[in-house]
């Protein structure tokens, strides 16, 4: 798996607090079947000024400390913007895409969007970029209105959603989006969103298989593998797998399989 949304980097913002808890991270991560991440550091005005000199010294330094302790993960350079004036200019001159792709993630106040929200995010792609909606499932404007969130698609922004939002980490009505917005194949990555091992449990392994078990086994594969490696390389993104996604009634419950098998 790659994980394409991690507050790995220590000190910089309200993910991992110290060398210590990264390694941890990375080692949870790894256990999960982790072999790649993108480190994203919030980037928040007065908040988090973090900058590419910032952020690029915080990856030698975990860099070195992989090294050391042989983990095997590799780690990408990334950010976490927070959707507020000059973001574009900032985001220029401060390269904070993706990797270095021409992708970002982007977040905003998770109960309303700026007034000018889908201009700053056309903007973008005005600027060659193509914004990705960090943890789409858990804004409330989504959360009111599901056909806002088809729109935003259709203007071609891409959507991560976050592993513990489809166990109920963030409430019910995320848990709900979440699950509609797979029902519905408005995502293209699923990612841990991890801020440290105390916070929220990682649940990529747990999504995996979840999305195994209740949609198609491919689906997974693209949503945490094969999409963020394409990411990575800076190509296009795919949508969805076709057919997918099995509809409730035509699943057959324990019941009815030993029935079945039996022909009772
Ligand atoms: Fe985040």
């Amino acid at each position: 798996m790659i994980d394409i949304h991690t507050h790995i980097l220590p000190g910089i913002d309200d993910g991992s607090r110290n060398i210590k808890e990264s390694i941890d991270i990375l080692k949870e991560l790894i256990s999960q079947g982790v072999k790649e991440i993108i480190a994203t550091p919030h980037i928040i005005s007065g908040v988090y000024d973090n900058t590419r000199k910032i952020i690029d010294e915080k990856i030698e330094e975990l860099n070195s400390e992989i090294t050391t302790y042989k983990l095997p993960i590799r780690i990408h350079k990334g950010a976490e913007l927070y959707c507020e004036p000059n973001l574009i200019e900032k985001t220029k001159r401060e390269d904070l895409s993706l990797a270095g792709s021409k992708y970002i993630l982007i977040e905003s106040d998770m109960q309303r969007f700026p007034d000018n929200f889908e201009n700053i995010l056309y903007q973008f792609q005005i600027a060659g970029y193509t914004p990705i909606l960090a943890h789409a499932e858990r804004f409330a404007p989504f959360i009111n209105d599901f056909n806002y969130l088809l729109d935003i698609i259709n203007r071609g922004i891409l959507v991560q959603i976050n592993s513990g939002s489809l166990f109920g980490d963030y409430g019910d009505n995320v848990q709900k989006l979440a699950h509609k917005i797979l029902k519905t194949g408005c995502v293209h990555f699923i990612a841990s969103d991890v801020h440290g091992l105390n916070k929220r449990p990682i649940m990529l392994k747990e999504a995996y298989q979840f999305l195994s078990e209740n949609f198609n086994e491919n689906l997974p594969k693209l949503l945490m593998n094969e999409n963020p490696k394409r990411l990575i390389q800076n190509k296009e993104i795919e949508n969805m797998v076709e057919n997918y996604y099995v509809e409730e009634k035509t699943k057959q419950t324990l019941k009815e399989k030993i029935k079945n098998f039996f022909r009772i």
